[in-house]
């Protein structure tokens, strides 16, 4: 039987995938054709949503973006067979915004259906998890740490080191923590695998608590990713009655059990520590360090905490070969980086490729520059806390060490793109506004600093003694950069201070008249 894939993925859903769905099946009906309708996650092209396919014996032929009102002329085209229409995109897998891509973690996402474990393993899920179990627990952690994997979630930390900590602390109990809390600007990479290859994740956390000799893994899902955690709740329960999850998973004596938490709504809740209170009941509030969480996390227990892409990364590990994924990238930056581009941008999606891909291939090959078509001004990486990059710097590589030496970072792998109608001094006071407002308030430079922050900004823009208090501005993100007890605070002068470096005539604003 025909098939036919129509997203079920938040962003294909929010521009009507549902509608979409349900005109086919009505129209299929009439027709008296015999289809099968999946429900696929999304490719991440996202201008196409929804991007409707059908199986032909040439490969999945593409349609996009289809509205409800479309489907009666797709029907009427012979879409079934791949039939000639005005969307028709020919075969998906030739479209070059993804056929140019080097897709490791998202090998599957888009192609299969998110909640058929049989799909899944069809296609070479599992065969990590299987290697895994082959293995003793120091030679796992040792595959990870020789593909050179670090950690997605910002800070770029080796992932093999943190697991040795992990698996060499003795305890009667470990956690596996999954940071799915997606708080970055510009970034949907997380949300994606939960709602299109959710089982990636359970196997890699399954992978980790096998290493490490935890029984118990956390998935700690942003409360505005409500359709994530609804599926990703349901493929643990599948995974859970396929015995995949529990006791003797897979028939080997380990155990392994994971559970969904739904996020405190807070930015400072992706930080780990702030997580790790908040899964334990209380205020998202940030712990002193030390103890590291993978000595003393969880309930005080040794804790893996890992962000989503880098967990779900090593399921690839383990079944193709630590070494075939540290051939992909440059210098210590090694693998594949899952690039979220958004903003003002004209082809916005996830890009993954191997790491020393430039900005100018991302943002012009594949983004299409801006969507309003006026030049590129800035670009912020690395979400509200990365630098904004003017577009000179395009054709930096995007490697974790590159872009500090450009006093920026990496982050979560998201871009937001900004035209020339920017102003960079607008941006700088949001980036302190931003911390202002997210700050737990545990140490003073960061909470008080903030706000005084947003005061000089606005004096900065108001055209008030523009020279003094751009002093006064370098001061205080001194302060901040220094005295700050978690990355919040410590971080915000990047892009304060960036916008300042980089577009200093922003700051410069004419004297109020008054004043004169
Ligand atoms: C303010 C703040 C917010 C953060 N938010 C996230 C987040 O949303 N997701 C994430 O994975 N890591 C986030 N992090 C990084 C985590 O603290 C931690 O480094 C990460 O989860 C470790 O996993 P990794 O080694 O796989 O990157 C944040 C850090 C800070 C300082
Ligand atoms: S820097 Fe900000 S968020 Fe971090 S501990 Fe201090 S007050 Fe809390």
């Amino acid at each position: 039987m025909t098939r036919i894939f129509v997203p079920i993925d938040s962003t294909a859903l929010s521009l009507d995938a549902e509608e979409v769905a349900e005109a086919l099946a009505q129209g299929l009906q009439r027709k008296g054709a015999q289809a099968e309708i999946v429900r696929n996650g999304s490719r991440g092209l996202f201008w196409l949503e929804p991007l409707v396919e059908v199986e032909t014996p040439a490969g999945r032929v593409g349609y996009g973006p289809v509205t409800p009102a479309d489907v009666p002329g797709l029907l009427a085209a012979n879409f079934l067979e791949g039939g000639e229409h005005p969307l028709r995109l020919g075969l998906v897998e030739e479209i070059p915004y993804l056929k140019r891509q080097q897709r490791l973690t998202f090998a599957r996402c888009g192609i299969v259906d998110p909640l058929s474990l049989s799909d899944y393993e069809a296609h070479g899920g599992y065969r990590g998890l299987a290697k895994a179990l082959t293995l003793e627990p120091a030679a796992i952690v040792e595959a990870v740490t020789v593909s050179g994997l670090r950690g997605r979630g910002g800070a770029g930390f080796p992932t093999g080191i943190k697991w040795k900590t992990v698996l060499g602390a003795a305890s009667d109990q470990k956690y596996i923590v999954c940071n799915a809390d997606e708080g970055d600007s510009g970034t949907f990479a997380d949300r994606l695998l939960l709602e299109g290859d959710p089982f990636v994740l359970i196997e890699g956390m399954t992978i980790a608590g096998v290493a490490v000799g935890a029984t118990q893994g956390f998935v700690y899902i942003r409360s505005e990713y409500p359709h994530s955690f609804r599926t990703f709740k349901q493929a643990v329960q599948i995974a859970r009655d396929e015995g995949k999850l529990g006791r003797r998973i897979l028939g080997s004596p380990h155990d392994f059990d994971i559970e969904v938490r739904l996020g405190a709504g807070a930015y400072i809740c992706g930080e780990e520590t702030s997580l790790l209170e908040s899964l334990e009941g209380k205020r998202g509030v940030i712990r002193f360090k030390p103890p590291l969480p993978a000595l003393q996390g969880l309930f005080g227990k040794p804790t893996v905490v890992n962000n989503l892409i880098t967990l779900a990364t090593v399921p690839f590990i383990l079944s193709e070969g630590a070494e075939t994924y540290r051939d992909f990238g440059m210098g210590r930056s090694r693998g594949t980086l899952p690039v979220q581009l958004a903003g003002n941008v004209k082809y916005g999606g996830l890009v993954e490729l191997a790491f020393g891909v430039t900005l100018d291939t991302l943002i012009n090959d594949f983004g299409g520059g801006t969507r309003s078509g006026r030049p590129l001004r800035a670009v912020q990486i690395g979400g509200p806390l990365g630098a904004y990059l003017p577009a000179s710097l395009l054709g930096l590589p995007m490697d974790y060490e590159a872009l500090a030496a450009k006093r920026g970072m990496l982050g979560h792998g998201g871009m937001v793109l900004f035209d020339d109608s920017v102003d960079m001094a607008r941006q700088a006071r949001f980036a302190m506004e931003f911390c202002a407002l997210e700050s737990c308030g545990k140490c003073t430079p960061c909470r008080i600093g903030s706000t005084r922050g947003v005061e000089v900004l606005d004096r900065i823009i108001a055209g008030r003694d523009p020279d003094k208090q751009t002093a006064l501005l370098r001061d205080l993100c001194e302060v901040m950069t220094d005295g700050s007890l978690c990355a919040l605070g410590g971080l915000t002068p990047l892009p304060v201070l960036s916008a300042l470096e980089h577009f200093p005539e922003d700051f410069k604003r004419p004297v109020p008249a008054a004043a004169e």
